[in-house]
């Protein structure tokens, strides 16, 4: 059985674009040091406002892994939308995917009837989900792209 956890919290880092991006790919990368140590996968969705993240893996490795990142000062108020225990894992090839809401990826949100001011309060679990599902999608479509033009 694998354990899914999805929780949100508010970003604090300030700045902008530049900053929020070198912020996104400080934490990508050190969780994807620690997560392939640990075997979690997950996806991270982010914007100026807002951090949305699903982690999957061993019951007690995810909830090591979102205690540590709880107490992270780069965001705060971090809320538990949903624990499941499920077969198999939805980002099996993401030590952790992230994606940064910019115009590319917008109507990926407004597809799902998530407007420019996101509330992830009002979110249902199986709503984000297939957000990051669907931003995976996106994301492993763009890089194959990528590969083959050059
Ligand atoms: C929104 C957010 C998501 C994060 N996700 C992860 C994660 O999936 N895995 C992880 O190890 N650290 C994650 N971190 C970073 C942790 O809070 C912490 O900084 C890091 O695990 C420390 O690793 P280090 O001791 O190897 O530097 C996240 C931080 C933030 C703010």
């Amino acid at each position: 059985m694998i354990h899914q956890l999805i929780y949100y919290s508010r970003n604090t880092v300030l700045g902008g674009d530049r900053a929020m991006l070198t912020n996104l790919r400080e934490i990508v990368s050190a969780s994807q040091r620690n997560n392939s140590r640990e075997g979690v996968t997950g996806f991270l969705i982010f914007d100026k406002t807002w951090f949305l993240q699903i982690l999957e893996g061993e019951r007690a490795k995810v909830t090591e892994t979102y205690n540590r990142i709880a107490r992270d000062s780069r965001h705060s108020g971090a809320t538990i939308v949903n624990v499941q225990d499920v077969s198999t894992r939805s980002f099996p090839n993401w030590t952790m995917g992230g994606a940064l809401r910019t115009l590319e990826v917008q109507e990926i949100y407004l597809a799902h009837n998530i407007g420019t001011v996101m509330d992830p309060s009002r979110l249902k679990s199986a709503q984000i989900l297939q957000l990051a599902i669907d931003l995976q999608e996106f994301e492993q479509a763009k890089r194959q792209g990528q590969r083959l033009a050059s």
